[in-house]
């Protein structure tokens, strides 16, 4: 029999305060018709003071735990998708390990946005190679902690999160197909080119602004666009599946426009690709796990349903998981 991954659980967290566009209205020379004409997004959610992105993990972490009714024990390998870790080292899941009480080895990954897709692709590989029969991936950033509240282009996309799923042997197929894609040619779109080794904390460099992500907006949008439909075809494909299988095309949730794009580009109908940007703004590798835990916990996905989750994000990278969805449907009120 070939051993085979499935979502056993799934959590995630969004911090309570509220930033709106009309909070940003009055930081920066913005509007709230701007920025939903351009991106879609009304709110996003910012983390606590003193609250980083291992406490947002851990709660996401902890929710998928008791949703798979499963416990810290029965975790054989502990994978954190982010690109905003709460110290350069140690890593934020040795953070979260500890946090929950958990003993097995744990690591964090980056591949920013598409953080979620790529610690996906490692924990489905460790339960195929028979190294793992559970493994807890989580996706989750504090990005605002990195955006330049005086920088109009980039401020008003970001929010903080984080998501997380519990992935299974199982004798039935939830994980199909996975397609994982980078080119490091495109490493300079999107960064945060100050605070690491090639430019380490210096006074001149915080007042250079060098600690905040900058962005090519327009060559990133242009990356997106394209890197979507590909990835999704690529794992239909390598799931023998076809679009027209798709229920749910699950995007990681950057901007409407590029949503609306890649549905056209793919023929999808729009209420088959999953959007709740306009209340999260981009929440970096927690977007696409707190996307599909808003359709499961609202009711929308039953048993069966096949759903494309696919991330693009900074390296340049992507990544597409095609999943069978193995939980029953939650009922609206649970
Ligand atoms: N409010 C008002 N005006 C603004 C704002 C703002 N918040 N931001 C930029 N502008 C202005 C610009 O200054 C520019 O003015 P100018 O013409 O006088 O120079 C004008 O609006 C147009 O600027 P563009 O950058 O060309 O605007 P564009 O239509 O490309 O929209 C956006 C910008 C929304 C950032 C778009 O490029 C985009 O969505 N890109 C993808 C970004 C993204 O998703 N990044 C993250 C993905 S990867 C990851 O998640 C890690």
């Amino acid at each position: 029999m070939t051993t085979v991954a499935h979502i056993a659980g799934i959590g995630s967290y969004l911090p309570e305060r509220i930033l709106t566009n009309a909070d940003l209205e009055n930081m920066v020379e913005t509007s709230d018709e701007w920025i939903i004409a351009r991106t879609g997004i009304s709110e996003r959610r910012i983390a606590e003071e003193g609250q980083a992105t291992s406490d947002l993990a851990a709660i996401a972490a902890s929710r998928a735990l008791d949703n798979a009714e499963l416990t810290p024990a029965d975790i054989d390998l502990l994978i954190v998708g982010t690109s905003s870790p709460d110290m350069i080292f140690p890593a934020t899941a040795c953070l979260v390990q500890n946090r929950l009480g958990m003993t097995c080895p744990a690591y964090d990954l980056n591949a920013a946005c598409t953080g979620f897709i790529f610690g996906m692709h490692s924990g489905v590989s460790a339960i195929e190679s028979g190294r793992a029969r559970r493994v807890l991936v989580a996706g989750a950033d504090a990005l605002t902690r990195h955006i330049d509240f005086t920088d109009r282009a980039t401020c008003v996309l970001f929010g903080d999160a984080a998501g997380a799923v519990v992935l299974e042997r199982s004798d039935e197929p939830g994980v199909m197909g996975i397609v994982l894609g980078t080119d490091g040619s495109g490493a300079d779109l999107l960064k945060i080119p100050g605070g690491g080794s090639a430019m380490p904390a210096t006074h001149s460099l915080l007042d250079s602004r060098l600690h905040y992500v900058r962005m090519n907006g327009n060559e990133v949008f242009r990356f997106a666009v394209n890197a979507i439909p590909t990835a999704t075809r690529q794992a239909l494909e390598a799931s023998g599946l076809e679009l027209g299988d798709l229920d749910w095309l699950v995007p990681h949730q950057a901007n409407q426009r590029i949503l609306n794009t890649v549905g056209q580009r793919l023929g999808i109908p729009s209420d088959r690709v999953f959007s709740h940007v306009h209340d999260t703004g981009n929440t970096s590798a927690a977007s696409i796990p707190l996307a599909l835990d808003d359709l499961y916990t609202s009711g929308r996905i039953a048993n069966g349903d096949i759903l494309a989750l696919v991330g693009f994000g900074a390296g340049l990278t992507w990544g597409a998981a095609v999943v069978r969805w193995t939980k029953a449907t939650q009922s609206k009120e649970g």
